[in-house]
C-alpha cells in the first residue's frame, strides 16, 4: 500500500486529496506540525514516514497579503517548495507540487499550454513561479500541477464566498473582465490520483472544463442557490481597486495531460452543480 504526505493539511485541496488518497496510507500535517520552511523538521518527518509520494499544496495563498508580506511569500512558495522536492529526492519519493494560473500575465487570448512564457503579474505569481524552478531542479520524478480557481468543501473561496453573500440577501461584486477555468478541488485530486500511477513526470494544467467570467461565475452561483441574480454587480477588475494585480484570462490548456491519453477533466458547470448537491 502506498504511502501518502500531504503537506499544509489544513487547506482546502489538501482536505480533498487526503479524502480521495484514503483508500491508502496518508499522513495529512498541517503547518504547526511540519512548516515546510523548516527543511530540518520536515526532513525528519519525511526520513521516518519514507512515503512513496509527496503531495504539496502547502502554499502562503493570500495573493493580497503576498504584496506586503513578500519574504514570506517565497520563503513558504519557492524555498518551502524546494524543501519538499530535496526531501522527496533524499526519500526517493515522486512529488505532486502545486502551481497557479497567476504565473501567467493573462494577455493571450488563447488558452495557455504549458510551455507558454510564464510572466507574472504579482509576488504570489512570482513566488509560485520560483517554486517551480527550484522543484525541476532539485528533483527529476516531479510533477508540477498548474491549476485555477480552486472551490472546494473546506476552506474560503470565491464560489463559497459568493453564496453566502447572496443567500444573506447581500450585493456582491464580480469581474466581467477576469476569465478563467473554475476547478473543483475533488475532480482536481481525482486526475492527481490517475497521474501518479504513470511515469509522465513534468508540468501539467490540470482544470475543469469550460472558462468564464468572475462575473458569470456568480450567476450561475446565484441561480443554483435559488438567490437574486440581481444582486449580482458586474464591474471591472479595476474598479476592486485589489493591492496585487490579477491576469485577465489564464484559460490552461490541459494539453500535457490530454496527450497523455487521459480524458478532459468534466465541465466546470458540472461539477458546481455537483458541489451544490453534495456539499452545502
Ligand atoms: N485557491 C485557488 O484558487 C488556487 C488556484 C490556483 C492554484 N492554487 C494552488 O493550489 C494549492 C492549494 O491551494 P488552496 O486553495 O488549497 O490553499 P489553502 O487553502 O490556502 O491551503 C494552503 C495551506 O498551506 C498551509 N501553509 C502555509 N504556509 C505553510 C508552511 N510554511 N508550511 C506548511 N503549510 C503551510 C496553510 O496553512 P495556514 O493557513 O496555517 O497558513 C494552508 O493550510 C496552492 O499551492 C495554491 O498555490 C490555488
Amino acid at each position: 500500500m502506498k504511502r501518502i504526505l500531504i503537506t499544509g493539511g489544513g487547506g482546502m485541496l489538501a482536505c480533498a486529496l487526503a479524502e480521495s488518497f484514503n483508500d491508502g496510507q496518508v499522513l495529512s500535517l498541517p503547518r504547526a506540525e511540519m512548516d515546510i520552511t523548516d527543511l530540518q523538521q520536515t526532513w525528519s518527518i519525511v526520513r521516518d514516514y519514507k512515503p512513496h509520494v509527496i503531495l504539496n499544496p502547502a502554499a502562503f495563498t493570500r495573493v493580497d497579503d503576498c504584496e506586503i508580506f513578500a519574504e514570506r511569500a517565497f520563503a513558504v512558495n519557492a524555498r518551502g517548495a524546494e524543501n519538499i522536492a530535496v526531501c522527496a529526492r533524499r526519500a526517493g519519493a515522486r512529488l505532486v507540487h502545486f502551481s497557479t494560473d497567476y504565473i501567467f500575465d493573462g494577455q493571450s487570448s488563447v488558452s495557455y499550454r504549458e510551455d507558454d512564457r510564464p510572466n507574472p503579474l504579482s509576488v504570489y505569481g512570482a513566488s509560485k513561479l520560483a517554486g517551480e524552478v527550484l522543484v525541476r531542479k532539485a528533483l527529476p520524478r516531479h510533477y508540477i500541477v498548474r491549476t485555477s480557481w480552486l472551490f472546494g468543501k473546506s476552506g474560503a473561496n470565491f464560489v463559497s464566498f459568493v453564496r453566502q453573500k447572496l443567500t444573506e440577501q447581500k450585493y456582491v461584486q464580480a469581474a466581467i473582465d477576469q476569465i478563467g477555468s473554475p476547478t473543483f478541488t475533488d475532480d482536481l485530486a481525482r486526475a492527481v490520483k490517475l497521474l501518479i500511477e504513470t511515469d509522465c513526470y513534468g508540468t501539467y494544467h490540470l482544470t475543469n472544463s469550460g472558462f468564464c467570467s468572475r462575473y458569470q461565475l456568480a450567476l450561475e452561483i446565484a441561480g443554483l442557490a435559488d438567490c437574486c441574480q440581481d444582486l449580482v454587480i458586474p464591474i471591472k477588475m479595476e474598479q476592486l481597486k485589489l493591492p496585487a494585480n490579477r491576469p485577465r484570462f489564464t484559460v490552461l490548456d490541459n494539453a500535457s495531460w490530454r496527450i497523455r491519453g487521459f480524458k478532459p477533466v468534466r465541465h466546470y458547470k458540472k461539477a458546481l452543480r455537483d458541489f451544490f448537491k453534495d456539499v452545502l
